[in-house]
C-alpha cells in the first residue's frame, strides 16, 4: 500500500474519532504584527538563519543538509549557491497540513525591507485574506531576503521559484539554470510538481491544494510562540 492511502486511511479514522488536531497556538504579547505580502520561492540554498552571526537574533541557527537534502551539515559550511559551497536547504523545510484550515511551514521574512535578520528563528501565524479567508500558515522565519519588501513573506515552497540565486538547485539536483517552471513564478500547475525529487513534491503540492493555487495571497500576520513541531524541524531558536 501506498504510504499517501495509508496517510488518508489514518487521517479518515482520526477524523472518525473527532480527534482532528487542534493544535495550540500562544500570541505573544506585544509581537509582531500587521498586513503583509507574500511570494514563493524553493532556491536550494543555504537559508540565511543557519549561520551563527552576532547580529543576527539566532541562538542555534537553522539546520542545513548536504546535497542528499537529509544529512545534517555543519553551520560554517558555506551556501551551495556560493562558488564551491555544499550546503543546501534541507528538504524537510518545506510545509505541510494540519488540519483543513492550517498548515506549518518556513518563510523568509523582511519587516524592514531588505535582508532582515533581527527575526530569525521566530515565529508569525500568516491569516490568509481574499479566497483564502480562513485558512492560516503557522511560519518559521528561516531566511531572510535583500529583494524583500516591508511585512513581506516569501514562503519555501518547492517548485515556487528558484529567484535570484540559480547555482543551488543545479548543483544539489541537476536542474536547469532556471530550476523547475519559471524562475520567478515557479512551476505552473501540479501536474508539474512531477518534475520535482519526489522528496520535495509534497510541498509543491501543498501550493496548489491548501493554498489552492492562489497566487501569493496577502496576510495578516501576528507573531506566536513557535510550536514544538517547527523547531524539531529547523533546530532553530532565537535569543530573544
Ligand atoms: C485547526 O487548528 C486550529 C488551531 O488549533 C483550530 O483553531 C482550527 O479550528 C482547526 N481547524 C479545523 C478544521 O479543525
Ligand atoms: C502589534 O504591534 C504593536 C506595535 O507595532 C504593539 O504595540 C502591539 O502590542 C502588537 N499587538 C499584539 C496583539 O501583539
Ligand atoms: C543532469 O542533467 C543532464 C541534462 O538533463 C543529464 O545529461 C545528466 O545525466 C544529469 N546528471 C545527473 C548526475 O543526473
Amino acid at each position: 500500500m501506498k504510504a499517501q492511502v495509508l496517510f488518508a486511511l489514518f487521517a479518515s479514522l482520526q477524523l472518525a474519532y473527532g480527534q482532528s488536531s487542534s493544535p495550540e497556538i500562544v500570541p505573544v504579547p506585544g509581537g509582531l504584527n500587521g498586513t503583509g505580502i507574500t511570494t514563493r520561492y524553493w532556491d536550494c540554498c543555504k537559508p540565511s538563519c543557519g549561520w551563527f552571526v552576532p547580529s543576527t537574533n539566532v541562538k542555534t541557527p537553522v539546520e542545513t543538509c548536504a546535497a542528499n537534502g537529509v544529512n545534517p551539515i555543519d553551520a560554517n559550511a558555506q551556501s551551495g549557491c556560493d562558488d564551491d559551497g555544499v550546503a543546501y536547504m534541507c528538504n524537510d523545510q518545506q510545509a505541510w497540513v494540519v488540519n483543513d484550515t492550517l498548515s506549518y511551514g518556513f518563510v523568509a521574512a523582511s519587516f524592514t525591507g531588505g535582508a532582515d535578520t533581527s527575526q530569525c528563528c521566530r515565529c508569525v501565524l500568516l491569516s490568509f485574506q481574499g479566497r483564502l479567508l480562513g485558512k492560516h500558515l503557522l511560519a518559521q522565519i528561516t531566511n531572510t531576503g535583500g529583494d524583500l519588501y516591508q511585512n513581506h513573506f516569501d514562503i519555501a515552497i518547492p517548485g515556487g521559484g528558484v529567484g535570484l540565486f540559480r547555482r543551488g538547485c543545479m548543483t544539489q539536483w541537476n536542474t536547469t539554470v532556471n530550476g523547475w517552471g519559471d524562475p520567478i513564478t515557479g512551476v505552473a500547475s501540479e501536474n508539474e510538481c512531477s518534475e520535482l525529487p519526489e522528496v520535495l513534491q509534497p510541498g509543491c503540492d501543498w501550493r496548489f491544494e491548501f493554498l489552492e493555487g492562489v497566487d501569493n495571497p496577502d496576510v495578516v500576520f501576528q507573531e506566536v510562540e513557535c510550536p514544538a513541531d517547527l523547531i524539531a524541524v529547523t533546530k532553530c531558536t532565537a535569543l530573544s
